[in-house]
């Protein structure tokens, strides 16, 4: 029988999902993002070929199926013409016929891109989230205020100039008398942009309707999540988070269907922790441990380039990771990345004013008040990375797998050792 899956991020991104989400495409017939933005950068490692994918769902490289883009996603035109220019460079036709955007999906525009990257200079030291710049918390502001630009309206270029001035009206203000800057006009906007809108135009579709049809005649769709659980904006480290909820249960307002859909939601662990941007993150190791796993695991943004935090697995977060998604599976990615290390350490409970706890607090920044508790596992030697059956890792590498799923009481289906597809072990 032909599954419905979901592939989230279950610690703060960057966990591997673009590898899985193009590898779990194989076998889908239809592949929907349904939250987040142009922050999204989800590699895929083929042959020689490497390619960073910010907004088309990473099912593209597989010819046959059919990309989806849900009304929960913010779409940045520049960047999603830059991307389709991007992927037919590399021999990827990309047409209308196989990549679909919403006709709800709301559209970044300049002014988002504007502010965001003003607050964020006007901000300092750890009042810094650490953004991406790509416009996505005031995209989705304007979105819940109600002035926001959607898909659908570059259909009218009457009503499209008058919602952005509209929307403008506040934001200029802002621009120059809080943040000292200059204010855009609605000109300046269509003749940036202009063409990039009407580049979207044949792209256009009912999302939800394609994804009702393709239910009805049994095909395998995949949602891919983009960020991580602890970047969700209600159930993250609050404020230094992303703007979307980016838990599995918002695939169905951010695609625009009913909950029975999902049958399997696998969550995406990287073997170790990391983090880009500011806020709390109790494993954080600021050490040759921390440079190791940063220069080995390649620990760079893939949308900003910026270094990432590394750390040691945290099973607190985890365990909350299970409960609020509601995980079947784990996809453990990047094991081959500890090779090489004497030991490892394994966050297993945080100490909190005086007590052990299991879970993340659920105070504001609670997750800067705790002092993780950790297991020591033995580490192991030997380069996994061309491994393909699971009884052949190494036996430190098997405990250290076991001993995740009996903390977390879920199996680890398919452990990735590698960036290529082929790098891939499946129980
Ligand atoms: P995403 O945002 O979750 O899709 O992850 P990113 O693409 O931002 O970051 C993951 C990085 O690790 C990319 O450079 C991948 O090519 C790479 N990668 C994915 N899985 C593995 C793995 O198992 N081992 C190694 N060494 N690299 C991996
Ligand atoms: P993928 O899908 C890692 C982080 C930013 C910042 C915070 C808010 O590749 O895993 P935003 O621009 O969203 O307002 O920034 O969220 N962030 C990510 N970190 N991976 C991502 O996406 C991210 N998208 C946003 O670094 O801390
Ligand atoms: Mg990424």
């Amino acid at each position: 029988m032909k599954k419905n899956k979901v592939i989230i991020g279950s610690q703060w991104g960057d966990e591997g999902k673009g590898k899985i989400v193009d590898l779990l495409s194989q076998e889908a017939d239809v592949i929907v993002r349904f939250q987040g933005g142009a922050n999204a950068g989800h590699t895929l490692v083929v042959g020689d070929k490497k390619i960073i994918l910010h907004l088309v769902p990473s099912g593209i490289l597989h010819e046959s199926k059919l990309c989806l883009i849900g009304n929960g996603v913010v779409l940045d035109p520049e960047i999603f013409c830059e991307e389709i220019d991007e992927l037919e460079r590399s021999g990827i036709v990309v047409s209308p016929q196989r990549l679909k955007i919403s006709y709800k999906t709301h559209l970044i525009m300049p002014y988002h891109k504007m502010l965001d990257n003003l607050r964020e200079s006007k901000k300092s030291g750890s009042n810094k989230i650490g953004t991406t710049g790509r416009g996505i918390g005031p995209a989705y502001e304007d979105k819940v205020s109600r002035v926001g630009i959607r898909a659908c309206d570059v259909l009218d270029e009457k009503r499209l100039r008058e919602k952005i001035e509209r929307a403008l009206a506040e934001k200029n203000i802002l621009f120059k008398h809080y943040f000292d800057s200059k204010e855009i006009s609605s000109d300046e906007i269509l003749e940036k942009i202009g063409d990039s809108l009407k580049k979207l135009r044949p792209y256009l579709a009912d999302v939800s309707t394609e994804i009702y049809n393709a239910m009805n005649k049994g095909r395998a769709i995949l949602f891919e999540g983009a960020q991580g659980t602890f970047l969700d904006i209600d159930h993250g480290t609050y404020p230094y988070v992303t703007s979307s909820n980016t838990v599995a249960s918002n695939v169905c307002a951010g695609a625009g269907c009913g909950i029975r859909v999902i049958d399997e939601i696998l969550g995406v662990v990287k073997s170790y922790t990391t983090r880009v941007g500011g806020g709390p993150f109790p494993t954080e190791l600021n050490n040759e441990t921390g440079e190791y796993l940063r220069s080995k695991g390649g620990e760079f943004g893939a949308t900003t380039g910026r270094p990432r935090r590394c750390g040691w697995l945290d099973l607190v977060v985890l365990r909350e990771s299970v409960r609020l998604n509601n995980i079947t599976s784990i996809v453990l990615t990047k094991l081959d990345v500890l090779s090489g290390l004497d030991s490892l350490k394994i966050c297993t409970k945080y100490q909190f004013n005086g007590k052990e706890i299991l879970y993340p607090p659920q105070i504001e920044n609670g997750l800067a008040k705790v002092t993780p508790i950790y297991e020591t596992m033995k580490g192991w030697n030997e380069d996994i990375s061309q491994i393909r059956n699971f009884d052949k890792l190494p036996h430190a590498a098997l405990d250290y797998i076991r001993f995740i799923e009996d903390s977390l009481d879920v199996k680890v289906k398919i452990i990735s050792v590698g960036p290529e597809r082929s790098q891939t072990i499946f129980r």
